[in-house]
């Protein structure tokens, strides 16, 4: 409810008595032996209404609650008011009060028709048509180089959300890309990332994507800039930049000023959070890889989540599900991280994306009305694909002594069955064996019994698993596009509900504001010492010691 700390809800106070009377007797092994059925009563099956085809498991029972406290957690949802925040979501209010704007990725997968009387909302199949024909065009060949040859590489220049989505989407469905047309993304500032991009790409058969919902920010300008440059070099003729530069945004001034003519500009809006545009024009070079069907395909199983997130009562709505037991661990138990581990290759960017989808969106300690929180609020994203993160940092998950809450993402059938299948089977083992050996663990006793009576007291200590480390596993048939789509609305809503509970405004980025003001003073007086002013004696030295060495 506005103006009212989350730590005030009765519901709050009262998950705070259970964590404090309960939590040392919250104990896996024990709840799983009480209750044979916790599977059924704590998993569920998601079945998209639109396509039974798009379906995953959640299995939450290997979680440090009962039904007391699950309970208990759906009060502060429905305490804080996060359905009519859902609703408010759903309609267009603009709940991104800092910036006056409506949040609705949603609107941009609407193929309900649901009323949302947002200006911009009317366009959203317009885009989407300008996408089909043009990403047709560009893959048939028809679409052609200054030279009369077809395009053989995109390069994505963008950077947050013009870069992480289409970045994990494209990595993550790759089954359904065009072979023979590479993709490449570029974002980072530092010269490298477009040198070393443009060692390997044809000016004659190269797509420039120019990814920038504002169309002011300092990286990826820059980086065009670069690449019209390199692009120029070669073809020499500006009237050819309209066959190689196409841009994506919202700032059509802008977009024109840079040489780029309004036709090849695909819109969107500013209703259109950064970390959350995947699903629109930014999607570009997504629906160019993977197939405009294949890209609607992506949309519409997103859609079919919103429907679920919508419309299903908050005991078996999975997005709330995820969230409760979030809170539960971030702002009861203490943990300060949350770990995604999707046992599936193509998602080797999945904890990449949901770094900046969470982090940017709930890293807040300020709520939408101005108070400071007294609690904490969004978690710290990381994670890496299995098994490669089993042979680095999986012992701190299962003896370091911070808990670490981690969701397993992975499919039950692979796009590469190599060996029959082997790989997989092998895979998957892993997939169901870590979150066992997290929740259960291995006891003194049982490490004596291996080990024998005479072991040496140090090394049997150092074999205990404790266990009782929380997890959800998510299981789906196959990463099909609709079933990305599905996953990735899944965590979007999560946030949501999230950042509804802490009272703060998910859809701004005050945070990284700071650090581009500064950066851009300090660009003006990096050429000679004694322009070096206004900064603590740490920055000024730094800044020295770089004139000192700077060569060019
Ligand atoms: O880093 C802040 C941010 O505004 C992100 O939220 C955004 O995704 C990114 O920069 C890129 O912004 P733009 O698309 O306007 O270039």
């Amino acid at each position: 409810m506005p103006g009212t700390l989350a730590s005030e809800y009765t519901a709050w106070k009262k998950l705070q008595q259970i964590y404090d009377e309960q939590h040392s007797k919250l104990v896996l092994k024990d709840l799983f032996a009480q209750d044979p059925d916790r599977f059924s009563k704590f998993s569920k099956e998601y079945v998209s209404k639109d396509d039974p085809a798009t379906t995953f498991l959640l299995d939450y029972s290997k979680n440090l609650v009962t039904e007391t406290i699950l309970n208990a957690l759906f009060e502060l949802v429905r305490e804080a008011g996060v359905e009519q925040e859902r609703d408010a979501l759903f309609s267009g209010k603009h709940i991104n009060t800092s910036e006056d704007r409506a949040v609705l990725h949603v609107a941009l997968r609407n193929f309900s028709g649901w009323k949302i009387p947002e200006p911009g909302v009317e366009d959203v199949p317009k885009v989407l048509d300008h996408i089909r024909s043009f990403t047709n065009a560009v893959r048939s060949g028809e679409w052609k180089g200054y030279t009369g040859k077809p395009i053989k590489s995109i390069v994505n220049i963008g950077i947050g959300g013009s870069d992480l989505g289409p970045v994990m989407v494209t990595e993550a469905l790759k089954p359904y890309s065009k072979r023979d047309l590479e993709a490449y993304f570029v974002s980072n500032i530092d010269g490298t990332h477009i040198a070393e991009t443009l060692r390997v790409c044809d000016p004659e058969t190269t797509l420039f994507i120019i990814a920038s919902k504002t169309f002011t920010t300092q990286e990826t300008i820059t980086n065009a800039e670069s690449a019209r440059e390199w692009f120029l070099g070669h073809a020499k003729d500006k009237a050819h930049v309209a066959k190689h530069f196409v841009a994506l945004s919202t700032n059509t001034k802008a977009v024109t000023g840079f040489g780029i003519s309004a036709d090849n500009m695909f819109q969107f809006w500013d209703w259109v959070g950064g970390r959350y545009s995947l699903w629109s024009a930014i999607g570009l070079s997504i629906a160019l890889v993977i197939g405009y069907e294949n890209f609607e395909a992506l949309l519409r199983g997103a859609h079919g989540m919103d429907k679920h997130f919508r419309e299903t009562p908050l005991e078996s709505n999975l997005p709330v599900i995820l969230a409760v037991l979030g809170i539960w661990y971030n702002d009861f138990y203490g943990a300060q991280t949350h770990c995604l581990l999707p046992y599936d290759q193509y998602l080797h960017k999945f904890a990449d994306y949901f770094q900046q989808g969470d982090m940017e969106s709930n890293g807040k300690f300020v709520t939408k009305s101005g108070q400071r929180v007294n609690y904490q609020t969004g978690p710290i994203i990381w994670g890496a694909a299995g098994t490669n993160g089993q042979h680095s940092f999986y012992q701190l998950l299962h003896q370091g002594t911070k808990l670490v809450p981690a969701d397993f993402l992975a499919p039950a059938t692979t796009h590469n069955p190599i060996a029959n299948s082997k790989h997989h089977r092998i895979l998957l083992s892993n997939f169901f064996a870590q979150p066992e050996a997290l929740a259960f663990g291995k006891s003194e006793e049982q490490v004596r019994a291996e080990l024998g009576t005479s072991a040496p007291e140090p090394l049997v200590k150092s074999k205990v698993f404790e266990g009782n480390r929380p997890s959800n596993s998510i299981l789906f048939p196959l990463l099909t596009p609709a079933t990305l789509g599905a996953l990735i609305a899944l965590y979007e809503h999560k946030i949501f509900v999230q950042g509804a509970i802490w009272g703060i405004n998910s859809y701004d980025q005050m945070g990284v504001e700071l650090g581009k003001v500064l950066a851009k003073a300090i660009l003006a007086q990096l050429e000679k010492p004694s322009d070096v002013k206004g900064h603590d004696s740490s920055t000024a030295g730094l800044i020295h010691y770089y004139q000192k060495y700077r060569k060019e």
